[in-house]
């Protein structure tokens, strides 16, 4: 499948695009409103009793700030952050490395935590609740452990999937944030912060018509604001206007809810050819020549939180929101 401009995992390619336009402080990170309320005052508050900040666990789905709120952490409480993740730590000498670099009250970042190998996590347990490091040194026969004292430091933990997370992990962050899909208004504050950043003007109504097909997700509203932004220069004269909105839109194949031509093509085959379910996932992925991971990881995920579609126990079925959607007639009769 080719890269799909709405979904809401990360690019290589971007990395340069993020880092102009993340925000740098609470107060410009938009929405999350309880979230930000709370970290405020426990900042403040070790800020006030010169200890270090509980370790922050950050989970929801991608896209939507975790590594942006990482980040503000660290410049809220003014030290510095080190970052690594899960799955590139594979050896307890790695974590010791990363650890032993720290300051402190530093915020050592750990992305996609949830990734790490049990006995890395193991090892980090006593790092976080004594500020301890155990580690075995030597070969086998002649191997002892050592403790190093490590400086206190918050561990700032990010996931996408805080059901992976074992529940001791879980247990040792005091501070737990859900991050949740943002309305239209916030994303359209985003967009509109970003045409600031980028020095690009772009109307009201331009902005929320990227908002809304968004998928309630910053990244996503970036990257249609890119790309509009890219049809404005050369067939406008620069301006992001609602009209030239609406055409790149429907040239880059997003409808008015979000839903890209392999969404279409899932739901058209799904009603069209069979007859709105129930169908197995193997036979719809087979019938549009998609992988069924592809399906089950990328595709289905919207379409059910959205309510186009329903898993049952005997398959796929399209709900009337799918029929009135892609408005294809919908005898109710049969149900
Ligand atoms: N609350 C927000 N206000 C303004 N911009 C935001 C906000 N949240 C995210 N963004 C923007 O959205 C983009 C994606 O955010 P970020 O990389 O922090 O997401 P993430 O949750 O870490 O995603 P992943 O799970 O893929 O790592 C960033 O470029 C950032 O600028
Ligand atoms: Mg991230």
């Amino acid at each position: 499948m080719d890269d799909r401009i709405i979904d809401g995992k990360k690019k290589l390619k971007e990395d340069e695009f993020d880092k102009n336009i993340r925000p740098e402080s609470l107060l410009e990170y938009v929405g999350q409103e309880e979230i930000k309320k709370n970290l405020e005052v426990f900042i403040k508050a070790c800020k006030i009793r010169d200890e270090v900040l509980d370790h922050v666990l950050l989970y929801g789905p991608p896209g939507l700030g975790k590594t942006t709120l990482a980040h503000i952490i660290a410049n809220e409480l003014g030290t510095n952050i080190k970052t690594a993740s899960g799955p590139s730590i594979e050896k307890s000498g790695d974590l010791a490395a990363i650890l032993s670099t720290l300051e402190p009250g530093d915020v050592l970042f750990i992305d996609e935590i949830h990734r790490m190998p049990k006995y890395i996590e193991e090892i980090l347990y006593p790092a976080m609740e004594d500020f301890e490091l155990d580690i075995i040194v030597g070969s086998e026969g002649s191997s002892r452990s050592i403790k190093i004292d490590l400086p206190p430091f918050t561990l700032v933990g990010a996931t996408t999937r805080a059901g992976d997370i074992s529940s001791p992990l879980r247990d040792r962050f005091g501070i737990v944030c859900k991050l949740e899909y943002y309305s239209n208004d916030e994303l359209l504050k985003i967009v509109k912060r970003t045409s600031r950043v980028l020095d690009c003007e772009i109307e009201d109504a331009a902005g929320l018509e990227i908002a809304s097909r968004s998928r309630k997700t910053p990244r996503i509203v970036n990257r249609l604001f890119k790309r509009v932004r890219d049809f404005a220069l050369v067939c406008g004269d620069g301006i992001i206007t609602k009209e030239i909105t609406m055409e790149s839109l429907d040239k880059l194949k997003v409808d008015e809810l979000g839903l890209d031509s392999i969404d279409h093509e899932y739901l058209n085959s799904l009603i069209k050819k069979f007859n709105g379910g129930p169908v197995g996932i193997e036979t719809i992925a087979a019938s549009i020549g998609e992988e069924v991971s592809t399906i089950q990881d990328v595709v289905e995920p919207f379409l059910m939180q959205e309510g186009f579609i329903k898993r049952t126990q005997r398959g796929r079925i399209a709900t009337s929101k799918a029929y009135d959607h892609l408005k294809i007639e919908h005898n109710t009769s049969l149900f």
